[in-house]
């Protein structure tokens, strides 16, 4: 294995994919505070609001084909190089399975991983030939524990951390880390983002409840200060672990109950939390 260069925190140039607002705003924020050059990007950075102080915007839609090379050439063009990509942006849908229709279940994916990948693929050259640097992919815990009626945002994230063990093992020639960050609730502009589209009468009752429960946890979710911190502080070290859960205390249990309990008892839990209704009950 090559050696693993870590530059300073305030000597790297850093690259957070939707820093217009929540996570990707704090993980921008926090990497300024620790005076990196830092660049945020945003589907439309005119409209950017209060930018954190330090973050240069850039324009970046997640779908767009050649967007991930026009935005990383910028970064290039003005400060050399990427030392730390994190892979932030991303969209909810909610609804079953069964309802959501396919366009929308193929935007969901669009987003949140193939958004990543196009990313992935215009930054990866340069770290690689430099033979450094650090990729930061911002899943979630619903991609380790799947929740109901937000079954696509879930297999999006779930694809995330696919991807991110395979990169691992393929960057580990060239000194180059990456790493998930899962964060749990955390309180953003994400809920009131969140599509919810709508259900059949089979399922209206439940996915009702389910994102119920869901929203309710969200708007009393953790700070996003705290992913800034944690992606900060992750980007000094020179060995990192495979995923860092972060988020409220029942959430990161949830995750240890979920590799101890059999898998039809922590069902059964995630079940009675999401009010899911019992067989046979009417919907
Ligand atoms: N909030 C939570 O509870 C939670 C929990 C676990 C994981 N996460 C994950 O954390 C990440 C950030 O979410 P957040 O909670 O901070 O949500 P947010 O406040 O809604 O921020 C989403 C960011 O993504 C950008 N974005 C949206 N659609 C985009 C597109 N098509 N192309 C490029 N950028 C796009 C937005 O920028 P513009 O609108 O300016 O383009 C915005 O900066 C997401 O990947 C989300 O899945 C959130």
């Amino acid at each position: 294995m090559s050696r693993i260069l870590v530059p300073r925190v305030e000597d790297s140039v850093v690259l957070v994919t939707g820093a217009s607002g929540g996570i990707g705003r704090a993980v921008a924020s926090a990497f300024a505070a620790k005076g990196a050059r830092v660049f945020g990007t945003s589907r439309d950075p005119g409209s950017v609001r209060d930018a954190p102080s330090g973050v240069e915007f850039l324009e970046w839609d997640a779908h767009e084909e050649s967007g991930a090379d026009a935005c990383v050439t910028a970064a290039l063009k003005r400060a050399g190089r990427v030392d730390v990509l994190v892979c932030n942006a991303g969209i909810g849908i909610g609804g079953s399975i069964e309802d959501v229709p396919m366009a929308d279940a193929v935007r969901q994916f669009d987003a949140n991983v193939f958004g990543v990948l196009r990313m992935l693929r215009a930054v990866l050259p340069g770290m690689r030939e430099r033979r450094s640097g650090l990729v930061l992919v911002v899943a979630s815990a619903a991609g380790r524990i799947a929740v109901p009626f937000q079954g696509h945002y879930s297999a999006s994230k779930f694809a995330l951390e696919g991807l991110v063990e395979s990169l691992r093992l393929e960057l580990r020639p060239f000194g180059v880390r990456a790493a998930l960050i899962e964060p749990g609730d955390t309180r953003t502009g994400f809920t009131d983002s969140r599509r919810s589209l709508p259900s059949s009468p089979a399922y209206a009752e439940a996915a009702r409840r389910a994102i119920g429960v869901m929203e309710k946890d969200e708007r009393a979710g953790a700070d996003p200060a705290r992913v800034g911190a944690l992606a900060s502080r992750l980007a000094r070290k020179r060995r990192l672990r495979v995923r860092y859960p972060i988020g409220p205390a029942f959430q990161l249990l949830a995750l240890g109950l979920k590799r101890v309990l059999p898998s039809r008892a922590f069902e059964a839990f995630l079940a009675a939390y999401y009010k899911v209704p019992r067989a046979g009950s009417r919907p």
